[in-house]
């Protein structure tokens, strides 16, 4: 069992890594923090309210509301087409009467590596604020957590916010850069992957002839967010009935890093030229500078497996039980 900190800027794709998690029998999360991003921090939370009633995981889950700028204090929203004015395609799903913790979210991380002992694995679905913020409070954290696994960067590929940058680290490139060089065991799920990754309407019609009674809303969720999602694939990159993976892939492969190959590299990311502001930079000199620990980045990864994976949660994969339907 992995006990894991999901940091989300809580859009659809956040939302269905989030999803995943609280139903993978492999995860027990031990909480939510919020940053802004996809939306502010506290529609961000409320989404998570939402989501982890629409899962009916069992537990509870806290959830902290987190950074509304970059460490600079710059705040940048996504447009609303990509996902929705509420972060999650415009989909309603039920209040809740759970309410965020009374705690910052860079606290409470700091609270649970400290009372995890070791044990907690951290993934970042959206900007690094929120851990740069509780690294700038405890210079030990990377001492205290197992691993950050974080959806972000672009490495050998071109960016979606520039040439040079991805989103989430474009966001808060000096957030990412304390992060990159803290010393964390750090892995790093990018576009170089999650662009070669997708999810069709394929794999949503099983998913809703095949889902558990009790995922059904979850899987009706889905159906409707990604509609949303899908369409702003298709006029933006010309995908029909399809979506790239970003978010999901990094809960994914914090699951099971064996979906993917990395290369070991010590990086920064750039954020004093406002060009070239989100690129991540790495020390491949002849003679190398030894000022910092290596992070891993993913290269390459089992797309098939892991989007296989992804859906496997919320399904019945009792063998013979498509036999006993159609009896
Ligand atoms: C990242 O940006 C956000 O829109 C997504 O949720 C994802 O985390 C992709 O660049
Ligand atoms: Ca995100």
């Amino acid at each position: 069992m992995k006990h894991i900190l999901i940091d989300a800027d809580t859009g659809i794709d956040d939302s269905l890594a989030i999803l995943y998690a609280l139903r993978s029998p492999n995860f027990y999360v031990e909480g939510i923090t919020t940053c802004f991003g996809n939306n502010c921090a506290e529609q961000s939370a409320d989404n998570c309210l939402r989501l982890i009633q629409l899962a009916k995981c069992g537990y509870d889950v806290p959830v902290a509301v987190g950074a509304n700028e970059s460490l600079d204090g710059v705040f940048g929203s996504a447009p609303a087409y990509i996902h929705g004015d509420n972060g999650i395609g415009n989909v309603e799903l039920p209040e809740t009467t759970q309410e965020p913790i009374n705690e910052t979210a860079c606290d409470f991380i700091i609270r649970k590596a400290q009372e995890l002992k070791g044990e907690l694995i951290i993934i970042t679905t959206g900007r690094m604020t929120n851990l740069a913020m509780a690294l700038e409070k405890d210079a030990s954290l990377p001492k205290k957590v197992k691993k950050v696994v974080a959806m972000g960067g672009c490495y050998k590929v071109p960016g979606n916010v520039s040439p040079y940058a991805e989103a989430n680290i474009h966001g808060d490139a000096r957030a990412a850069d304390m992060v990159f060089k803290a010393g964390f065991n750090l892995t790093v799920v990018g576009l170089d992957v999650t662009m070669k990754t997708f999810i069709t309407q394929a794999d949503v019609d099983n998913l809703c002839e095949y889902c558990l009674e009790e995922c059904r809303p979850i899987a009706e969720y889905i159906k409707k967010a990604l509609r949303f999602y899908f369409e702003f694939h298709r006029v933006t990159m010309g995908m029909a009935h399809a979506s790239v993976v970003h978010d999901p892939l990094a809960m994914l492969i914090a699951e099971d890093p064996s979906l993917g190959v990395y290369e070991m590299v010590r990086a920064g990311v750039e954020y004093q030229s406002e060009r070239f502001s989100g690129m991540i930079t790495t020390d491949d000199g002849f003679v190398p500078v030894l000022d910092r620990e290596e992070i891993a980045i993913c290269i390459q990864v089992d797309s098939v497996k892991a989007v296989r994976r992804l859906f496997s949660v919320f399904q019945n994969m009792e063998p013979g039980r498509y036999n006993k339907k159609k009896n």
